[in-house]
């Protein structure tokens, strides 16, 4: 079975005693994972050290990245890379976040460039998609997205791209409070697992986890993870509530 993740993408939010606090209180709260599920936590760069020594010790519970410099190293400055992430023990960085794309205007073409350079130091990139209002509106978010995953991910090989996580955020429901239906999420799950499929076979396809992001909470995580090509959720304004992040690991399938 592919892994299920719930992966709390904490943005540009909390102070560091806040930070501290939270997770104290997740680790004091009831959740479990099974051996194919994983809970990832993507922290503000400057509370790596303290987050991966929160979480010591803990099975398939990792600390991720936000975003990375494309280049490995030199005179960038203010940009951490991602064998700098990989040094202090990060593994998983998120790439291509809606609001990086809008606000940083990343490009399809940089992000496959970002892409390769956290595949070349063996870390997962959690790789984000999704479209916005408008195009949901126009019933054209499959050719949308679709459009997304070729340019930045179709020139990886069929064992490359099994290495990717795919986070399918539509903007329209992110930080609104308005999810996605179920129905809605497994529709374009399905479709973007027979792009992966018409390019690298259905079973590279099968291997691939795709998780949804858009307002999950604990009130309807366990409706939406439960739809056949959801594999788990990628969390904002939820994931800063240890009694709700908590309820959406348990939440898995
Ligand atoms: P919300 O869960 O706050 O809607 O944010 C989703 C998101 O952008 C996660 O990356």
């Amino acid at each position: 079975m592919r892994k299920q993740i719930a992966a709390a993408n904490w943005k540009m939010n909390l102070s560091q005693n806040e930070a501290e606090t939270l997770l104290d209180q997740l680790l004091a709260t009831e959740h479990s994972l099974s051996a194919n599920q994983e809970a990832i936590f993507a922290v503000p760069a400057i509370y790596i050290p303290l987050a991966t020594q929160k979480l010591v010790g803990k099975t398939n519970v990792y600390v991720a990245a936000q975003n990375c410099h494309q280049k490995d190293n030199g005179a960038y400055t203010g940009e951490i890379s991602a064998s700098m992430f990989a040094s202090v023990g990060v593994k998983h960085i998120v790439l291509g976040h809606s609001e990086r794309r809008e606000y940083f205007a990343e490009s399809d073409a940089l992000l496959a460039e970002k892409v390769n350079a956290v595949l070349a130091i063996a870390s997962t990139p959690i790789f984000c998609c999704g479209e916005p209002l408008a195009i949901r509106e126009a019933g054209t978010q499959n050719t949308f997205v679709e459009a997304q995953l070729k340019n930045s991910l179709f020139h990886l090989t069929a064992e490359q791209i099994t290495k990717v996580v795919i986070a399918y955020e539509p903007i329209w429901a992110i930080g609104t409070g308005k999810t996605a239906s179920s129905e809605q999420a497994q529709e374009i799950h399905a479709y973007i697992r027979s792009v992966f499929a018409s390019q690298y076979g259905q079973s590279i396809a099968n291997q691939i986890s795709i998780l949804y992001g858009g307002s999950v909470k604990a009130a309807n995580a366990k409706e939406i993870f439960s739809q056949p090509d959801v594999d788990g959720g990628l969390v904002g304004g939820a994931s800063l509530v240890a009694t709700e992040f908590a309820a959406i690991i348990n939440a898995l399938k």
